[in-house]
């Protein structure tokens, strides 16, 4: 008897089991949970699952959709515009009730474009009730019914905070190619979280496959969210800076809209954003950590929401001269040990140091890879001593021998904890097998 129950036990247990996990999926998916009644059903309404939707009947894409509560709560979707094929664009925005409005959008093309043909854009509808809506299209047709046809973005940020879940990201504007500076990688990532970092956003259109390995596992660990950014389905990016050089449709893969996309995304979630790239590591010099700068540095510019940071090279091609850093166990790590490259190239005369950011989102409306485009407070130039960015890779200096370049150990200060730190993620990621 016991023995014949035994499998109908089992199945009933994994029934239950499966019927919670069921439930749980479902209601889950909170673009089906918010979809209102009358679009249910419908094909071809929906919620854009995507980080980057096409702007129906226009060469335009729209990318995110927020409430700017500085701005009279109007909607701001982050877009990207073809520049030399402007035409009249609608908001149609809807309140969870079903009920929906029509406002004329502002397009404000961002002035650093750098030539090329499409631009990071904000698309901005001023009208009635924005407040309340719960999404919003972007259409060529004043026509509420347009709202049928067209595609739907969630509207984020539709409550302000106070207090926030983070008091330091760091936006990492966008990962492409096969890029696989997996040693460089874990270092700045364990390096960041030493200084007091909670959260790095990154946007990814592709990257290598040791690399993968270690996005997984940072983004199950929690600190690491992973935007997908399947721009070169959309688009030719560039893979540089510049249109007359480099050519494409889009700066450096869309750096500019992944940026202003993860201040709006940050802004009532950190205190503060940090804008840098992923081989750069804002550095402070006289204070432990980030939250130590920041309270010294905010303390005495009360009204700075933008803090510039100097970025500084050091060579990947000179290395320390003991060798104690070029450890066994990272030998088979693709990638930069950044603890071997302590030269940091010095300043040129006449030779501008461009600068990185720290920022308060709050007080951001536009930003550049530089400086900011657009913001509310003051601006304030972090002196070198205070703080600059650890920043490895190919010299611009090339010319320089290590007798000219200034010795900058700062990173060295955190070894114990740093080494330790990378071998286990190294582990944890399986990337490195543990031999002992
Ligand atoms: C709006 O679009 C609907 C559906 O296409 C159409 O029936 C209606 O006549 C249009 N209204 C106006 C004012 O054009
Ligand atoms: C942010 O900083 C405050 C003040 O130092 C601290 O109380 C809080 O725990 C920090 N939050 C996080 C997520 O670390
Ligand atoms: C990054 O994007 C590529 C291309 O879509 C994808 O194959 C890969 O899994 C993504 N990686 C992560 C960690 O999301
Ligand atoms: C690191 O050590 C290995 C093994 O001793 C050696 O082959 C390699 O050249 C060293 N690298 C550097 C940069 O000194």
């Amino acid at each position: 008897m016991e023995k014949k129950q035994f499998p109908l036990f089992v199945l009933i247990v994994v029934s239950v089991l499966l019927g919670v996990i069921l439930t749980q999926m479902f209601t889950g998916y909170t673009f089906m949970d918010i979809l209102p009644s009358r679009f249910n059903g419908s094909e071809t309404n929906k919620f854009s699952l995507f980080s980057i939707t096409p702007i129906k009947h226009s060469k335009h894409l729209m990318v995110s959709a927020f409430i700017d509560h500085r701005i009279n709560k109007a909607i701001r979707v982050i877009s990207i515009i073809r520049r030399d094929s402007l035409q009249p664009l609608y908001c149609i925005y809807c309140n969870n009730d079903d009920n929906c409005q029509t406002a004329e959008a502002e397009v404000q093309i961002h002035s650093d474009h750098f030539g090329f043909p499409y631009a990071a854009s904000d698309v901005l509808c001023d009208g009635a009730h924005t407040q309340d809506a719960a999404f919003v299209s972007i259409s060529t047709s004043r026509n509420i019914s347009a709202i049928y046809s067209e595609d739907l973005l969630p509207i984020k940020n539709t409550v302000t905070r106070e207090s926030f879940k983070f008091n330091f990201s760091v936006c990492i504007s966008n990962l492409f190619g096969s890029y696989n500076n997996v040693l460089q990688f874990v270092q700045t990532m364990e390096m960041y979280k030493l200084l007091g970092v909670q959260h790095v956003v990154i946007y990814n259109t592709s990257c290598g496959p040791d690399l993968e390995k270690l996005l997984q596992h940072y983004k199950k660990e929690g600190i690491l969210e992973i935007v997908p950014w399947p721009i070169d389905h959309f688009l030719n990016p560039s893979k540089g800076w510049n249109f007359v050089e480099h050519g494409g449709d889009l700066h450096y893969y869309g750096q500019l809209v992944n940026l202003n996309e993860c201040i709006y995304r940050n802004m009532y979630q950190s205190k503060y954003v940090l804008l840098n790239d992923i081989d750069e590591i804002i550095m402070p010099y006289k204070h432990a950590n980030l939250p130590l700068l920041m309270e010294d540095l905010q303390q005495e510019h009360r009204d700075v929401g933008v803090f510039l940071i100097e970025n500084h090279i050091f060579p990947k091609t000179q290395f320390e001269e003991t060798g104690r850093f070029n450890r066994s166990e990272w030998r088979g790590i693709p990638g930069i040990n950044i603890m071997e490259h302590i030269y940091r190239e010095p300043d040129r005369k006449n030779v501008f140091n461009p600068r990185k950011l720290i920022i308060n989102p709050r007080s951001v409306i536009q930003t550049s890879v530089h400086s900011t485009l657009q913001q509310y407070g003051d601006v304030y130039y972090v002196p070198f001593d205070v703080s600059h960015i650890v920043h490895v890779r190919v010299p611009l200096q090339g010319h320089l021998t290590k007798e000219q370049l200034a010795v900058d150990t700062r990173v060295w200060d955190f070894e114990q904890e740093l080494i330790s730190n990378v071998d286990k993620t190294l582990q944890a990621s399986d990337l490195l097998k543990i031999t002992d």
